[in-house]
């Protein structure tokens, strides 16, 4: 960490902070509304998931990954993107990387059981977990976890809907967030990242979905690039700020808002230090029909991207950046 932030070519970001105990709803609104337009990264603070409880979901997330990896491989992720994705398996930067990124990772997304109408939908489903045995209470951390976020992003939602003129409730509706697609993500960085060699914890990117709630610990590693056109792309460093989430805005709902909302470009340095982090991506529902937002166009301003349904969208996505299931079957 030293080194990358005492190089004085690497600036630190300093991005808006959303109090969402603040009872000033316009003054909330406005600085989300800023961040969204200027570049789709804010801190959202008094979201009232108790620090004692993160410092659980952290430390079992750390006793997953300490297993030994034959253990892991048993509940390897499945074709519904649930469960264990071992080092490389994800390529974000494909131009710029030689292999995938240096981190292990562990996808749980919203718990739909067999007898659901919804169930054979490519992102819903049962998540693998491991064996109770091996680690007791595990799951039940991570699925109160997954709650709590859920919960947290509902309160984003609504103030982005205010930030983007709609009817506060707008993304509420069973076919938006209502019923959304939701998937938390343990993940485990390790080793030094050389961007010369093209060696990143985690390649650029920016994220698919609607928005992504991040947990880090302490350890520095995420930084952003704000122009993607300029060169040489300038990255700064968004250093954690503890009890807060580090939120950022997808390409979904860049897409959505016309444009008018960023989505930014992001990646990970690794510096050695074993780093943990746990982003919660949020998505609307499978069929929801992803076109421009009716406040986001004018006869001036026409919709600039054709509409798409969230599943395809994200089908897609997830296929263009992870390895295929097969490899892992042939070895074994
Ligand atoms: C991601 C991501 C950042 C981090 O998983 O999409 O950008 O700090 N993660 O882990
Ligand atoms: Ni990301």
């Amino acid at each position: 960490m030293e080194n990358h932030t005492k190089d004085s070519t690497m600036k630190v970001s300093s991005l808006n902070c959303i109090d969402l105990a603040n009872d000033d709803l316009y003054h909330s609104v406005a600085s989300l509304k800023q961040a969204s337009l200027d570049c789709g990264f804010f801190y959202v603070i008094n979201h009232g998931i108790n620090e004692e409880f993160m410092e659980d979901v952290f430390e079992q997330s750390k006793k997953f990954f300490a297993l030994p990896l034959e253990e892991k491989m048993k509940v390897l992720r499945n074709e519904k993107h649930r469960g264990y994705t071992p080092v490389l398996d994800e390529k974000l930067d494909p131009k710029n990387q030689v292999n995938g990124d240096h981190k292990e990772g562990y996808y749980i997304g919203i718990e739909v059981p067999k007898d659901d109408p919804h169930w054979d939908k490519p992102f819903y489903g049962p998540n693998p977990w491991p064996d109770a045995d091996v680690l007791p209470g595990w799951r039940e951390t991570m699925e109160k976890y997954h709650q709590e976020a859920l919960r947290v992003s509902m309160a984003i939602g609504k103030l982005l809907a205010l930030a983007l003129d709609l009817d506060v409730k707008y993304f509420d509706r069973t076919e938006m967030l209502g019923k959304p697609i939701a998937t938390m993500r343990l993940l485990r960085y390790q080793g030094i990242s050389d961007p010369s060699k093209g060696i990143y914890a985690c390649g650029a990117h920016s994220d698919f979905g609607m928005m992504t709630l991040l947990a880090t610990d302490g350890v520095m590693g995420l930084q952003i690039c704000k122009d993607k056109n300029a060169t040489p792309q300038k990255w700064e460093y968004v250093p954690p700020i503890k009890g807060a989430f580090i939120v950022n805005l997808g390409d979904m709902l860049e897409r959505w808002s016309n444009g008018f909302f960023k989505s930014t470009l992001h990646r990970v340095l690794g510096n050695g230090q074993e780093r943990y982090s746990i982003p919660f991506f949020v998505e609307p529902n499978h069929d929801c029909l992803v076109e421009c937002l009716p406040t986001c166009k004018s006869e001036s301003d026409l919709p600039k991207y054709p509409p798409i349904k969230c599943s395809t969208y994200l089908t897609q996505r997830y296929e263009e950046t992870h390895a295929k299931l097969s490899i892992y079957h042939q070895q074994t």
